[in-house]
C-alpha cells in the first residue's frame, strides 16, 4: 500500500515526496476523451461507474501517488437547485444566477447523502476499486469561489458582478457565503465517511479579492468549511491560488494540514514563511512548463523538489494540468519526482 501522501500530509519522513496533479483525470488523457465521447461531462460526474473509471486512469496510466475523485466543484450549487450546464468551449454556466434576495431564498439546503449521493457513491466505489493502491482525495470548492460562480453565472475575467454584490449588498453576500460554508463542510464530512482519506478545498478565485476583502468574504468561510472537514479526522489541504500573500493567514485561520502553493510563490519563501506553522506544502510547477521538452520538465521539476526540500512536501503543479499537454510530458513530471531522493542535510 502506497501511503506516501498520508505521511507527507502529516510531515512524517518519506523516501521521496508523493506526486499527483490537479485535474489529473481530464482531457489530456486519450482514455478520458474516449469516455467523454460516450457521455457529457455532467453525466460522467453523475454516473459513479464512469466517474470511478476516469478517477483511476491517472493512477493506472501515469503512476501518480493519489487518486482524486472525478467530479466538479459546481455540483454543490447544482445540489442547491441551480441549473448547471457545462458545454464544450463555453465552460460551466448557471442559467439563473443569484442576483437578488429572492434568488437566494430559492436555494435549497444540501443534504449530502440525498443531493450529492452519486458523488459519495463514486467515493465508495473508488475506494473499493483502488483497494489500497493509493489514497483517495475528496474535494470541494470554497465558499467564495462557489459564490462567485453562482453570482456571475459562469466564468469571468473581472469578477465585476460577484464583487459588485460584495460592495452593494454585503449582507446578502455574507448570507450566501454562510450557507455555502455549511454545505461545503457537511459535504466534505460526508466524503470522508464515504472513504475519502484526504480532502482538498479549492478557493480558485481567491486572487480576485483585495487582501481586506479576502479576509472579510473568503477566508472566514473557507476556514469554517476546513475546520468542519477536519473534525471528520483526515488531513485537509487548502489551496487559494492568487493569494500567495496570505499563506500564513491561510494556515492559521483554516487549521489545515497542508497549504497549496501556486506557481507565483517561490518554494523557499513559502517554506520560510510557514516554517513555524507546522503545515506541509503542496505544489507548485507552473503547468505551462509541461509543454517544454522532457529534459526541461525534468530540470525544472528537480529544482522544485530541491527548493521544497523533500519532507512535508506534496509534489504537484501550481494549478490544474492543461487539456492539451502531451501525456508523455505529464509522465515525465511524475517519473522525475518518483526517481528523486532528498539530499541528506
Ligand atoms: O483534479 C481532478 O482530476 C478531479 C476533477 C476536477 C474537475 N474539476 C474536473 C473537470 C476538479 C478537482 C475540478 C475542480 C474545479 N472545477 C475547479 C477548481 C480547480 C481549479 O482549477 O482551480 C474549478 C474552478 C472548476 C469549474 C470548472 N469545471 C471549470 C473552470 C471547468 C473547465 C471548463 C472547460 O471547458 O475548460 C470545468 C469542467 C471540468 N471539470 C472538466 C474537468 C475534467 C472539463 C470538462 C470536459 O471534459 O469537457
Amino acid at each position: 500500500m502506497n501511503d506516501l501522501l498520508l505521511r507527507a500530509c502529516r510531515r512524517e519522513p518519506v523516501e521521496r515526496p508523493p506526486v499527483w496533479m490537479m485535474r489529473q483525470a481530464g482531457r489530456y488523457l486519450p482514455e478520458y476523451r474516449k469516455v467523454r465521447e460516450r457521455a457529457d461531462f455532467l453525466t460522467m460526474c453523475g454516473t459513479p461507474e464512469l466517474a470511478v473509471e476516469v478517477t483511476l486512469q491517472p493512477v493506472d496510466l501515469i503512476g501518480v501517488d493519489a487518486a482524486i475523485i472525478f467530479s466538479d466543484i459546481l455540483v454543490v450549487p447544482q445540489a442547491m437547485g441551480m441549473a448547471l450546464t457545462v458545454d464544450e468551449g463555453v465552460g460551466p454556466r448557471f442559467s439563473s444566477p443569484i442576483r437578488t434576495a429572492q434568488d437566494l431564498k430559492r436555494l435549497r439546503p444540501v443534504e449530502p447523502e440525498e443531493g450529492l449521493g452519486y458523488m459519495l457513491e463514486a467515493v465508495r466505489l473508488a475506494r473499493r476499486e483502488l483497494d489500497g493502491r493509493v489514497p483517495l482525495i475528496g474535494f470541494a470548492g470554497a465558499p467564495w469561489t462557489l459564490a462567485s460562480y453562482m453570482i456571475e453565472g459562469g466564468g469571468t475575467k473581472t469578477f465585476a458582478v460577484a464583487k459588485r454584490m460584495l460592495a452593494e449588498h454585503p449582507t446578502m453576500a455574507h448570507e450566501l457565503l454562510d450557507r455555502l460554508a455549511h454545505a461545503v463542510g457537511q459535504f466534505l464530512v460526508a466524503q470522508v465517511r464515504a472513504g475519502a482519506q484526504v480532502v482538498q478545498l479549492f478557493d480558485s478565485w481567491a486572487g480576485a479579492l483585495a487582501p481586506a476583502d479576502f479576509r472579510a468574504f473568503a477566508l472566514p468561510y473557507l476556514a469554517r468549511a476546513a475546520r468542519t472537514a477536519k473534525s471528520a479526522g483526515v488531513p485537509v489541504i487548502v489551496f487559494a491560488p492568487g493569494a500567495g500573500w496570505a499563506l500564513e493567514e491561510l494556515a492559521e485561520a483554516t487549521g489545515a494540514d497542508v497549504v497549496g502553493v501556486d506557481w507565483q510563490v517561490e518554494a523557499q519563501d513559502a517554506r520560510e514563511r510557514l516554517a513555524a506553522h507546522g503545515v506541509a506544502l503542496q505544489g507548485n510547477l507552473d503547468p505551462t512548463w509541461l509543454y517544454a521538452p522532457p529534459a526541461e520538465i525534468e530540470r525544472r521539476t528537480r529544482l522544485m523538489l530541491a527548493d521544497f526540500g523533500g519532507r512535508g512536501h506534496i509534489a504537484n503543479l501550481g494549478h490544474g494540468i492543461l487539456p492539451d499537454v502531451p501525456v508523455a510530458h505529464a509522465k515525465t513530471f511524475v517519473d522525475t519526482v518518483k526517481q528523486w531522493r532528498p539530499q541528506p542535510a
